[in-house]
């Protein structure tokens, strides 16, 4: 069996264009255009890639966009007083603090610094209380588009078994609460879990976020089982890998996500969706789910 390829990014442009619409909407009926900043400490060429192509995305969405660039050896001060200054701002809605950040910089209190309302990335402790305990308000970009494949194939969630691999703030975590949620039955697997095979084995939906090329082959997948690569890595071919190793892979799973083309493009959509919704919130309107 060859596994069907879950087109992100096919799925991605048709997110996009809704934002669009729905931008456009916003700005005729109350003359508000949705705005948001991203912030980029220090010059890691992969961090400047992702953030330049985050910005492209807003203006061909209709966003308004601004990206603030600072040195590596900006202090922790001069960040807190930017985020402060960004959520005084009423042009923007979201406010994005590119992770990772240089040594010395506490990843942790700039994002508490955030306005909860503006953490368009929903790592705010508040906005992550809120998933915990079933009430969601601003979801992570990459486990809300991974949520949004897994429903454009009508995969079922309810009693299903779902294997998180990875247990990062960012995905791992917050995709183990969506899958919760969802009625799936969730394993979160961490660095130290003693039988990683067994347990992707046992998996109808199996997500990967690592960051590690290959951690998982075709021997680990249940046949017919839906997998979901995170990973974006840099192999010594000097081409871009997912965590799972696709050849392999592809000839056991039912559905796959592609390395490129697959989880990225969700998620610079589902932070279009993200800021979108924060500043149809900015209104007082409950932001209707794409
Ligand atoms: N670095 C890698 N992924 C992300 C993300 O989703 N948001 C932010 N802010 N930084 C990241």
């Amino acid at each position: 069996m060859t596994a069907q390829l879950i087109n992100g990014t096919e799925l991605a442009r048709s997110l996009r264009a809704d934002v669009a619409q729905q931008v456009t909407e916003l700005k005729e009926r109350h003359g508000l255009v949705p705005g948001l900043a991203v912030v980029l400490v220090g010059d890691d060429p992969a961090s400047q890639v992702y953030v330049r192509n985050k910005v492209r995305a807003c203006a061909e969405a209709g966003l308004h966009s601004e990206l603030r660039q600072l040195p590596a050896d900006t202090t922790q001060d001069t960040l807190l007083n930017e985020i402060d200054e960004l959520n005084r701002n009423p042009a923007i809605h979201g406010i994005l603090v590119q992770l990772p950040l240089p040594a010395g910089l506490s990843s942790h209190a700039v994002i508490e610094a955030i306005a909860p309302e503006k953490d368009v990335d929903g790592f705010h402790v508040s906005n992550a209380g809120l998933l915990f305990s079933g009430q969601p308000r601003v979801i992570p970009c990459t486990p809300y588009g991974v949520m949004k494949m897994l429903e454009s194939l009508n995969t079922p969630l309810r009693g299903a078994e779902a294997v998180v691999v990875g247990a990062s703030n960012i995905v791992g975590k917050p995709m183990a609460m969506l899958l919760l949620q969802a009625g799936a039955t969730v394993t979160l697997c961490n660095s130290k879990t003693r039988d990683l095979a067994a347990q992707c084995r046992r998996a109808d939906v199996l997500v990967v976020a690592v960051g590690r090329e290959g951690i998982v082959n075709g021997d680990m997948i249940k046949p017919g089982a839906v997998v979901i690569d995170v990973g974006i890595n840099r192999g010594a071919d000097g081409k871009l890998h997912g965590d799972v190793h696709f050849a392999s892979a592809r000839e056991v799973a039912g559905a796959i996500t592609p390395v490129p083309g697959g989880v990225g493009p969700m998620t610079i959509a589902m932070l279009l969706v993200n800021t979108l919704e924060a500043a149809q919130r900015s209104l007082g309107t409950q932001p209707e789910t794409l």
